[in-house]
């Protein structure tokens, strides 16, 4: 008896084991809703029926700066475009034209970036940790559109691409939530992935955002005696106290010094760069500089690995 029931459980670990191996873990949720595996390699086209039977949240309503928060507290998807944002979205469709598609990491619910460039005809790859997030995006594609809209929920950087396989790559506030160590893995993993002559676009939050007006001079005691990521915040709440339930304790903001040494130590070409703000807070941010955008080429001489 002892003996069967021994067995029994050995079946039962076996069995979890084999499922655990089937799905991605990074996709599960705590609501448990997880998506397809990939029938594509860069992950679940979202013409795949199986997304149709996933139930995620409702999508939460937008605040008075028109931005909305996002499902698993990583601050709030702006729904406003940038001059960064908008070069992408138009560059995208020229990617795809060659046969290349272009990734958002860190999408949400793809209103300003992914769903204007599928609109515009591109082929995007939406990446977000949170598989909620991009259920509901596609919800938002109109069905004729989906065969180009491709889903992909692993965590930014360790992303399962091949080598000049992307277009185009747009970081838009989400580099800040990663650490120096990840931030470098991602920049080369990035220079990997991207055909020569292709893009990345990366836009975060500034050490000269209004909220960080206290941070700021420690930020730059940081740089000027040698310390290449000044910009790490362990205590975020304690400066936006008001959307303190919708944000992590640890941002990393920066400027372009920092991100532009990084590009070049890995091999980019800066095409672009410069402060930005948005118009619903130019009383308090009256010079545009509350956010950093970025556009750097992969040399086209570059041959892939
Ligand atoms: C502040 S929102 C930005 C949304 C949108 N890109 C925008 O510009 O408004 C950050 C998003 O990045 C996602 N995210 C955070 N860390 C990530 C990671 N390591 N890899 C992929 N997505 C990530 C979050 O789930 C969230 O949806």
């Amino acid at each position: 008896m002892l003996n069967n029931q021994k067995v029994k459980l050995l079946y039962i670990i076996f069995l979890i084991v084999a499922l655990l191996k089937m799905v991605n873990a990074a996709e599960i949720l705590d609501r448990g809703i997880y998506l397809p595996l990939s029938d594509t390699p860069f992950g679940v086209r979202a013409t795949n029926a199986a997304l149709d039977t996933l139930m995620p949240r409702e999508m939460p309503c937008l605040d008075s700066k028109s931005k909305r928060p996002t499902l698993n507290r990583y601050g709030f998807e702006t729904t406003l475009s940038d001059r960064f944002s908008e070069d992408w979205v138009k560059k995208a469709l020229f990617y795809a034209e060659l046969g290349l598609p272009s990734v958002e990491i860190g999408a949400a619910y793809g209103q300003t970036a992914t769903l204007p460039a599928l609109a515009a005809g591109a082929t995007i790859v939406a990446n977000d940790i949170c598989p909620e997030h991009l259920l509901l995006l596609r919800e938002q594609v109109p069905v004729d559109r989906r065969s180009r809209l491709i889903l992909n929920t692993e965590p930014f950087p360790d992303i399962s691409f091949e080598a000049g396989s992307v277009g185009s790559f747009l970081l838009r506030s989400v580099m800040h939530f990663l650490a120096p160590p990840e931030m470098e893995r991602g920049i080369t993993n990035i220079y990997r992935w991207l055909v020569p002559g292709g893009e990345v676009t990366i836009s975060i939050m500034s050490p000269f955002h209004y909220i960080l007006k206290d941070f700021l001079s420690e930020y730059e005691k940081r740089w000027s005696t040698g310390n290449l990521w000044p910009g790490e915040i362990n205590d975020m709440r304690t400066y936006n106290p008001g959307e303190a339930d919708a944000i992590p304790e640890y941002l990393h903001v920066m400027d372009g010094r920092p991100l532009i040494r990084i590009l070049e130590a890995v091999g980019f070409k800066i095409e672009k760069e410069g402060f930005f703000g948005f118009p619903h807070s130019r009383a308090k941010d009256p010079e545009g500089k509350a956010y950093f955008g970025i556009r750097a080429v992969k040399p086209k001489s570059v041959k892939t690995e």
